[in-house]
């Protein structure tokens, strides 16, 4: 039932979305533009930053369509950092259809990302608030330098959990808060409302990028849209990968180490994406990351407790409950 009402607001959000861009492809005459927006109306995406928007407006007391033009411009930018995420990463796949770069090349994928992003900024601009303008703005820098320390990361050899908490709050958390706190501040709600659902967007953006971490070694392609193994074969320094450098015996950390090293050949090294798998089962590195994710959901939730009882309020609730089922469901299908 709550995953149904969850449902209807994708569509909802789909279509309002479909509109906005619907309305630039008429006006549009520039072929890649063209393009670019085409691929982000149909290809989707769980649309879950804009959804938290509005609904941490209506939370507070305020409407929805008050917040749409800047959950639109949100939606907008992440679609944006993923278009230079998939050059960065060097991902030929995307919510199971060939990325940006690899359908125009990546010069013209760079200038895609620069696209939405300029729509973007059109789309804030609508809100009419100043300071959301500038809050949702910072957390553009905010994603791009989460997306640089990762990456700066990848160099070197002695990650911690406290570095991948840092990138995962800049890179991620950044444009969850920003969703949580311009809507809450778009509906009207008072300082507390506001830093309450600041809080929720946090934690469940930081639970939100342990979870996707653990999907790409326990999802299949076909279900999440993304090849297996990226993270690790990028040598992307996840949790999982920090906690199993810990915890794992000399021969399986040597092999991880082995894959992560940024000096190596390519091709030097067979990745085997089973094996890996099974070493982050064995040191409890998935069991880890899992619980530190579920324990990060319980306070989002907690964050919005105080919150006056409302639709809103339990959807809200329901999305950071269902990213714990969904995650707990692949894992339990692939360490079987
Ligand atoms: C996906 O993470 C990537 C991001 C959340 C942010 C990427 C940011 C940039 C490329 C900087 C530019 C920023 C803007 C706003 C244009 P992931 O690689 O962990 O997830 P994935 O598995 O879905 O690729
Ligand atoms: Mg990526």
């Amino acid at each position: 039932m709550k995953a149904m009402l969850f449902q209807e607001e994708v569509q909802y959000f789909n279509r309002k979305f479909s509109e906005v861009i619907e309305q630039k492809l008429q006006e549009c005459h520039n072929e890649i533009l063209y393009d670019a927006l085409s691929y982000i109306k149909d290809t989707g995406g769980k649309r879950l930053r804009p959804i938290i928007c509005y609904l941490s407006a209506e939370a507070v007391g305020g409407s929805r369509e008050k917040a749409l033009s800047t959950a639109i411009a949100i939606e907008l930018i992440h679609n944006a950092s993923l278009v230079h995420d998939d050059i960065i990463d060097d991902n030929h796949i995307r919510r199971k259809n060939p990325s940006n770069p690899a359908i125009y090349g990546e010069k013209t994928a760079v200038i895609i990302g620069d696209l939405l992003l300029g729509l973007s900024c059109e789309m804030l601009a609508r809100c009419e608030m100043p300071e959301v303008v500038s809050l949702v703005s910072n957390a553009i820098s905010d994603t791009a330098m989460g997306e640089y320390l990762e990456f700066k990361l990848r160099n070197l050899q002695e990650a911690t959990e406290q570095s991948y908490m840092e990138v995962a709050e800049l890179k991620t958390a950044a444009t969850f808060m920003a969703s949580t706190e311009a809507g809450a501040m778009l509906g009207g709600g008072n300082e507390v409302e506001i830093d309450n659902l600041r809080n929720y967007g946090k934690s469940l953006g930081i639970a939100y990028q342990i979870q996707d971490d653990i999907l790409d070694i326990c999802g299949e392609t076909a279900e999440t849209g993304k090849p297996v193994g990226l993270d690790i074969k990028n040598g992307e320094r996840t949790l999982l990968v920090i906690h199993a450098l810990n915890h794992s015996e000399y021969t399986e950390k040597e092999y991880i180490k082995a894959i992560l090293s940024r000096d190596r050949e390519p091709g030097s090294i067979d990745i085997d994406i089973d094996r890996v798998r099974r070493i982050l089962v064995n040191s409890g590195s998935i069991d880890y990351a899992l619980r530190l994710s579920e324990g990060l959901v319980r306070t989002a939730i907690n964050c919005i407790a105080e919150l006056e009882d409302s639709e809103a309020k339990q959807k809200l609730q329901f999305i950071a409950d269902f990213s714990v089922e969904r995650i707990n469901n692949y894992v339990s299908n692939a360490v079987i």
